[in-house]
């Protein structure tokens, strides 16, 4: 059985947990702006998307490729400066057509936002944003950044994947 991670990011954060998944497991990576990224050539896939604006980047491509993530195996992890609570599993569900969230198993990481890479634009957006930011938390997160990135967060996606592989030898 074979599998593969794909993610979506912006500015660094996913595709570093992307990398530090894949030098732990061995499986290969893909930007899915690549046009060789195609999930239809494996059996289970890890899905890697930050959160922008309360939802997944990588949405629009799940949409476009549904009949080829469905029937196999999946875990989603997610990238964003919210931890896991129940407004990030909203942001989740709703970026994702019902049937197949229902199919995968989501991991929520940490980014991290470093005000110096956004540009001015984006700046004002999230500094508008934590005006209406009733956590007092995320509301300072939004205004000065943060660096939450953690290697070993991504231990359960490890586990996952270790029982993708087992899978694969009884299988065989
Ligand atoms: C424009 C913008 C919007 C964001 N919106 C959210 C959000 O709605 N919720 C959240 O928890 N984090 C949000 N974040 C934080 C990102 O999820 C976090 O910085 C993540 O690490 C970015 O991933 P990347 O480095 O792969 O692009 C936002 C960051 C930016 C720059």
């Amino acid at each position: 059985m074979k599998g593969a991670i794909f993610f979506s990011g912006k500015y660094g954060s996913t595709e570093q947990y992307a990398n530090w998944i894949s030098e732990a497991t061995g499986l290969p990576v893909f930007d899915i702006k690549d046009p060789n990224a195609d999930p239809s050539k494996y059996e289970y896939l890890i899905l890697g998307s930050s959160i922008l604006y309360f939802g997944l980047s990588i949405r629009k491509w799940i949409k476009a490729n549904r009949s080829k993530l469905e029937n196999r195996a999946k875990i989603l992890f997610s990238v964003s400066g919210a931890g896991p609570s129940a407004k990030l599993n909203r942001w989740v569900a709703k970026s994702l057509p019902s049937e197949l969230a229902l199919q995968m198993e989501h991991v929520a990481l940490r980014g991290r936002l470093d005000h110096s890479k956004v540009s001015w634009w984006v700046r004002q957006i999230l500094w508008m944003g934590s005006l209406f930011n009733p956590d007092a938390a995320a509301r300072k997160d939004e205004r000065y950044g943060f660096d939450y990135m953690d290697k070993d967060s991504i231990e359960p996606i490890l586990r996952l994947v270790a029982q993708f592989k087992q899978s694969e030898v009884l299988v065989e």
